[in-house]
């Protein structure tokens, strides 16, 4: 498939919209009271719930948006960079994936039968308290962490190319002016 030479406005839209979810999903994550064993969900992780599976739903039909819209890389860019601009981003899009789905099975491993969105109650991945759930949502918190450093290279890296390189890189993520 023909790569087109820019972001158009459906992968700039997903891309903050994906960022803005993701700041406000860290915050509850740290912020939520700790979990005390047998205890029901509150509302804190109520919300923590519903916002990462929005964030799981956004991730999927981004990818699936790229996939069928393709986009190259900067031609500016040196050969390295646009390997490792490219790496980075498949990394960033594994792991919101991975991070989003070990949330759900330690909320499967729970067994918390909560209504986060929508008033559907969340399925269930496996029977709660099973050994599979309880090793992959034991993930969650290095997951949420490998996460946070590939967020911190890619914006490191943009903000390179926005205040010391000084080229267009960060105007392809930008609303065209
Ligand atoms: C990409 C989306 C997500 C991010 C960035 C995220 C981030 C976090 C963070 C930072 C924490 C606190 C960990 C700590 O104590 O240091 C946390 C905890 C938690 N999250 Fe998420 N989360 C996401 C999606 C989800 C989803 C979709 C679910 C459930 C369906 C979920 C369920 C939980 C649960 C049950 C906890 C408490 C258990 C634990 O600390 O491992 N999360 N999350
Ligand atoms: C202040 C925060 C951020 C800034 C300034 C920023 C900036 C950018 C820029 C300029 C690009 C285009 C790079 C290029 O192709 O030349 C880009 C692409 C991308 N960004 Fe960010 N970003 C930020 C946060 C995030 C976060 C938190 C994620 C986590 C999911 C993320 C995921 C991606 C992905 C996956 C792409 C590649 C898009 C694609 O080809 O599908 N970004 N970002």
């Amino acid at each position: 498939m023909t790569k087109q030479p820019a972001y158009g406005n459906t992968a700039k839209v997903f891309h903050w919209l994906i960022v803005v979810l993701l700041v406000v999903q860290f915050a509850i994550g740290w912020l939520m009271p700790d979990i005390q064993p047998g205890a029901p969900p509150g509302s804190a992780m109520t919300y923590h719930i519903s916002i990462g599976l929005i964030i799981l739903m956004l991730i999927i039909l981004r990818l699936a948006w790229r996939l069928f819209h393709p986009v190259a890389p900067a031609d500016t860019l040196p050969r390295w960079q646009r390997l490792t601009s490219e790496s980075v981003h498949w990394l960033l899009y594994g792991l919101v994936f991975a991070t989003a789905m070990s949330g759900w099975f330690f909320a499967s491993f729970r067994g918390w039968q909560v209504s986060p969105l929508f008033g559907v109650p969340l399925p269930m991945l496996a029977a709660p308290e099973s050994a599979a759930v309880r090793l992959v949502g034991g993930w969650h918190q290095a997951a949420g962490v490998g996460l946070l450093i590939a967020i911190g290279v890619h914006v490191t890296a943009a903000f390179m190319h926005a205040f010391v390189f000084r080229d267009r890189t960060m105007q392809r993520m930008l609303p065209r002016s």
